[in-house]
């Protein structure tokens, strides 16, 4: 019989992050200062982020040392287990083996506190007392709100209000850690205010929330910003998924075929994906695929372009799939996969051919979660449904095909604080989207004029 898990001891966590820049098959475009549109150098970067964060945005090392004081908290929940969807395969009646990652395992349930721990640990470091940032589904605020505990720091949360109104038990769950959480946009910002104004019943957006909390790091001496995802060292402190992965996958005696993660800003799947890339490159076939919902389709319906990360145009811009800066994505239950762009390094390698990117509609994905629950018993969260959704279509098509194929996929997060989201499903009250083409269109002529 073959195993349900592969678990590593503590001691095998990765003590490096590995840094995916040196590998890729063309130079990164640098990030542009929203004023001048000329490359951005680090002192631009300086008024919302510590020096060692900024170094890391950069860097061109192939591995990074993980300080021990980050170590030390990571081995809380980590290394996450590999396991074995023996049940599912069964139930699909799939020739396919399925692994996954599961990162629902950490305190604040998915992958997130991978990034958020290291970015509080630079910054107290760096003397910084307050961290600010956005959050759409919950998961990354309450992740920041964990590492900011640990480390003793203040924490402000700005949730996007669709998902505030739809998980209010998030923000408990941050409070418990002492942060506070507010619906955004808000009344605290100039940037709040002014989209509040033009628009009092907006859902709100990452875009927005970003905005927020970019202006409150920027007009505060003792705060910096932290960013959940997106940006090159955020994605770097995710790659302890995919570094663990390959050393359990060994354990398991297989090697995966297709490499799958739900794709918000890209970390989750960078994390699992990334540290495949050496392998990739040097001739292996596999494949990398992406999975984004089919009503914000920033890889499959976007274009790549030099593009702002937030509603406003505040911060630097950044080269990378892009639905437009100022397109507000409907209000679906995956609220960490509501944003306009992508990681410029999971863009670049999407243009490449190295990365693919497919989309799905929310009612299929919440279809294959349940069957997910069904066979494996682990309720997932609606971001995570998507890589299972396209999990299922790749299991299906082995199926037909009657080949035997080694699948792995990133559990991102457990779905325990969705339940609103799942009881609407029950009821007949969740629909998808039609795909919002002239709303696309309309951001997409608003991209700022530097590609
Ligand atoms: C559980 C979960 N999975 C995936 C994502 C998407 O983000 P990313 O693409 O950065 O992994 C989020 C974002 O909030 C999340 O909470």
């Amino acid at each position: 019989m073959p195993d349900y898990r592969y678990l590593l001891s503590e001691r095998e966590i990765p003590k490096v992050w590995y840094n995916v820049i040196p590998d890729l098959p063309a130079p990164l475009p640098p990030p542009l200062h929203p004023g001048t549109l000329q490359p951005a150098g680090p002192q631009d970067l300086e008024a919302i982020f510590p020096h060692a964060l900024i170094e890391q945005e950069m860097t061109a090392a192939q591995n990074i040392p993980i300080p021990e004081p980050v170590l030390d908290v990571l081995r809380m929940w980590r290394p996450t287990p590999l396991q074995r969807a023996l049940r599912l395969e069964k139930a699909l009646g799939t020739p396919a083996k399925i692994f996954f990652k599961n990162e629902g395992v950490s305190p604040a349930g998915s992958h997130k506190p991978n990034t958020a721990v290291a970015q509080a640990y630079y910054n107290q470091a760096a003397g910084v007392k307050r961290l600010t940032t956005e959050t759409g589904a919950g998961q990354w605020g309450s992740a920041l709100a964990l590492a900011c505990n640990v480390f003793g720091m203040e924490c402000m949360v700005y949730m996007v209000k669709c998902s505030f109104y739809q998980k209010p038990h998030r923000r408990t769950m941050m409070e418990c850690w002492g942060a506070k959480c507010v619906p955004s946009p808000s009344d605290l910002t100039q940037a709040g205010r002014q989209i509040l104004a033009e628009d009092p019943e907006t859902p709100g957006s990452l875009g927005i929330a970003i905005s927020e909390a970019v202006e409150d790091a920027a007009t505060h001496k003792d705060t910096n910003y932290s960013l959940g995802s997106v940006l090159n060292h955020v994605l770097l402190h995710q790659t302890v998924i995919g570094q663990e992965a390959i050393a359990q996958m060994k354990l398991a005696g297989a090697s995966p075929d297709i490499v799958i993660g739900c794709c918000g800003g890209g970390s989750n799947f960078a994390g699992l994906a990334f540290p495949y890339v050496p392998e990739k490159a040097a001739g292996k076939n596999i494949r990398l695929v992406a999975v984004e919902p089919a009503a914000c389709p920033t890889m499959t319906k976007g274009i790549y372009a030099y593009d702002f990360g937030d509603k406003s145009g505040m911060t630097p811009l950044l080269k990378m799939d892009t639905l437009g800066h100022d397109f507000i994505p409907p209000g679906i239950h995956a609220g960490g996969l509501r944003y306009h762009g992508m990681s410029p390094l999971v863009s670049l390698l999407h243009r490449k051919g190295i990365v693919e990117a497919v989309s799905y509609p929310q009612l299929q994905c919440f279809e294959a979660a349940l069957a997910f629950a069904r066979a494996e018993g682990l309720i997932v969260a609606p971001e995570t449904s998507h890589a299972i959704c396209c999990v299922f279509d790749e299991a299906l098509k082995a199926k037909e095909e009657g080949k035997e194929k080694t699948i792995l996929f990133n559990l991102s997060g457990h779905g325990h604080f969705d339940m609103a989201a799942y009881e609407k499903y029950f009821a007949g009250e969740l629909f998808d989207y039609e795909y919002p083409e002239a709303k696309i269109h309309e951001a997409l002529a608003h991209l700022p004029k530097a590609s």
